[in-house]
């Protein structure tokens, strides 16, 4: 008898229990369920024409893709300021220098040890890529090159423009002579001059 009471307990409880189900059973749809509403038998609504996503305009296509009307640009399309080649700097130190080294000889650190790539990394100073306009060097950031993959998910396009900038300061700066120096630069330059004298006497 007592056990038999026990059971009816447990019956009555399992019955309630079942009884709320609203909260997990509502009158809603899923994405991409199926629906009588509506005449084309889906839940989901088609976007009203011409919608963007937010953040996604990109009608400055030579800023997003660094080519127009085919070609690629050779200016940067952005102002090229100090703070641009330093912000080019910092990020192309660390998305770009573990390959293509620190000066963009292509001798980085996992180009020299162990990774092995299909193709040698690029050396940004041969004559080819001195000349090479700078909307190639967005292009190759955003679309990979050969061997080299994509860097668009990880490099937004104004870090992209100022990573060029800075391959550009790069290519300058390891084919220069004394004269492309200001006054200030010289100077130095004269002081490390008389420095190895004085050190080789
Ligand atoms: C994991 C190694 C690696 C990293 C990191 C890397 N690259 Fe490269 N890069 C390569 C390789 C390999 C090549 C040669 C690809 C080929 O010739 O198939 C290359 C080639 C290039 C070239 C030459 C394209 C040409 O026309 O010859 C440029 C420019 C370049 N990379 C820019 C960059 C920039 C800018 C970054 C940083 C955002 C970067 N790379 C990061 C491996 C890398």
């Amino acid at each position: 008898m007592k056990s038999l009471k026990i059971g009816l307990l447990g019956l009555v409880a399992m019955s309630v229990a079942g009884c709320h189900t609203d909260m997990w059973r509502q009158p809603k749809h899923e994405p991409l369920d199926a629906s009588e509403f509506f005449a084309d038998g889906q839940a989901s609504r088609p976007l009203l024409p011409g919608t963007i996503a937010r953040d996604h305009l990109r009608e400055d296509g030579a800023f997003f893709t660094g080519a127009e009307n085919g070609k690629w640009l050779d200016k940067i399309p952005v102002e090229v300021t100090k703070d641009l080649v330093k912000r080019g700097q910092e990020r192309y130190d660390i998305y770009c220098s573990p390959c293509h080294g620190r000066t963009g000889d292509g001798k980085g650190m996992i180009a020299l040890r162990g990774f092995q790539l299909k193709r040698p990394v690029g050396n940004y100073h041969t004559d080819r890529l001195r000349k090479m306009p700078v909307g190639h060097f967005y292009d190759v950031i955003t679309n990979g090159y050969g061997a080299m993959y994509s860097y668009a998910s990880r490099v937004e396009p104004q870090d992209r423009w100022a990573i060029v900038a800075y391959i550009k300061a790069l290519q300058l700066s390891q084919n220069a002579t004394v004269e492309d120096a200001d006054a200030e630069g010289k100077a130095k330059l004269a002081m490390t001059n008389t420095e190895e004298k004085v050190a080789v006497k």
